[in-house]
């Protein structure tokens, strides 16, 4: 008991004395492939090892080889951030240990998960009613999208723009399903002139896409939906956290007539991975898609109901819902709304000032909190200056390829990052 107590008390001291020094520590992991693996024993120990062992070795061996997410310069792909109580919640659940496969082998993690889905549906400005649950990822939730949507509709045609994430194409392909990519305007944005979705079972618009975080005209779409019967999914899995400030909502005209939504918690929301949050206002079809219930797990209808693996691919699923209940209510509507305009602020002072330096270009609009520039010449130029800077440890950033040019992506998002943190890394980019 008390050994578990020490041995708890050290891990939490190690979660502290990390997120104090994260900053210190160089963002992309400076090792080789392979370098980790050759530094840890082959084959597993015979006897007991004491937990401080395994404390040990998290620093000794395998920090070296963390690329540090955590990090306040941070600036690759979407930033993803672990909150403090997301992270204490995230022991809970595992001490909890609950496995909600039904109703009844979970009912507090299963009722918790469709309150919170309500809560994030109220603060971001959703309809009243919908159907929410949570997923590991977008990945999975766009899946479960369109195997509603085929389900549904009879139709095995998937449309989304050609800037819409891969985990469209891959959901279709593992499918077996017809995948139609159509192009985007000079904004990056889905074009729908002669677009038929007569045969299509979903179209998939994007709000806040991978590259650029473009915004697909979804209230458009969903016209097109409406005259065709084809499923509206929309991926908002980084952008739609930005619904909880009123200013951002113009982004996100038409999203209320979806027929199912995904926003990642775990990318804007201060929420740790996992937590993909999964809406739709067409429960019954999604139910109707899932639901394959063998003797052994039958109860009786109004529990089954309410067990959450009838809406999705999994049976067994986490108590996630736990994390982001504590996020929620450590923060606040308030304190979400203020991360979200503390990082689109940092985002448009970096975009100031690639604006006016000579010699530079920003390469897409900006409507959120990732900045797409590229300094004036070459793509093997602009590829060195990311190599080169990634190199150091100073900063993590990644790339992007718009109209056949190399571009440089810098995307805010971290609680950790502040105004010296995106002048550091604007002052690195642009050293010779
Ligand atoms: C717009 C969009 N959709 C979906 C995904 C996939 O997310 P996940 O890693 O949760 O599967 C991403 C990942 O960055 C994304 O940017």
């Amino acid at each position: 008991m008390s050994e578990f107590l020490d041995d708890g008390r050290a891990a939490l001291e190690w979660v502290e004395r990390y997120l104090e020094r994260v900053g210190e520590l160089p963002v992309l992991a400076q090792v080789e492939p392979g370098e980790i693996r050759s530094r840890l024993p082959a084959s597993p120990p015979e006897e007991a090892e004491p937990f401080s062992a395994v404390l040990r070795d998290l620093d000794e061996v395998l920090l070296p080889g963390v690329t540090h997410w955590q990090h306040p310069r941070y600036f690759a792909y979407f930033a993803t951030n672990a909150s403090r109580p997301g992270i204490l919640a995230e022991l809970l659940a595992a001490a909890l240990n609950n496995v909600a496969i039904l109703w009844r082998t979970a009912p507090a993690s299963t009722e918790l998960e469709g309150l919170v889905c309500d809560w994030v549906a109220q603060l971001l400005g959703l309809p009243e009613g919908w159907h929410g649950h949570i997923e590991d990822s977008a990945s999975t939730s766009t899946l479960a999208a369109l195997i509603a949507a085929r389900h549904t509709t009879g139709r095995d045609l998937v449309v989304c723009s050609e800037h819409a994430h891969s985990s469209v194409e891959k959901g279709a392909r593992m499918l077996g399903m017809r995948l139609l990519k159509v192009p985007v305007d000079g904004d990056y944005r889905m074009r729908l002139d002669g677009l038929d979705l007569s045969e299509a079972a979903v179209v998939v618009p994007t709000v806040g896409t991978t590259s650029t975080t473009s915004v697909d005209p979804v209230a458009a779409v969903a016209d097109l939906c409406e005259q065709t019967g084809t499923w509206l999914h929309v991926d908002a899995a980084y952008a739609g956290t930005a619904m909880v400030c009123e200013e951002h909502r113009w982004a996100f005209a038409g999203v209320e007539r979806a027929d199912s939504l995904v926003v990642n918690a775990h990318k804007w929301m201060l929420t740790p991975m996992d937590c993909s949050l999964l809406w739709t206002s067409r429960p019954a079809d999604f139910r109707a898609a899932f639901s394959l219930v063998p003797e052994y797990l039958r109860t009786p209808d109004e529990e089954d109901a309410l067990s959450l693996s009838e809406y999705g691919p999994a049976l067994g699923r986490r108590f996630r819902s736990l994390k982001l209940w504590a996020v929620l209510r450590c923060y606040g509507r308030t304190g979400l709304q203020q991360a979200i305009r503390e990082h689109v602020r940092l985002a448009e002072r970096f975009e100031g000032w690639v604006r006016e330096e000579p010699g530079w270009e920003l390469c897409a609009p900006r409507p959120f909190s990732v900045v797409c520039f590229r300094k004036q010449g070459s793509d093997e130029e602009n590829e060195a200056i990311l190599e080169r800077v990634n190199a150091s440890g100073e900063l993590f950033i990644s790339h992007t390829r718009l109209d056949g040019r190399y571009v440089l992506r810098l995307a805010v998002g971290s609680e950790r990052t502040t105004d010296a943190d995106v002048r550091r890394a604007w002052d690195a980019i642009r050293r010779p």
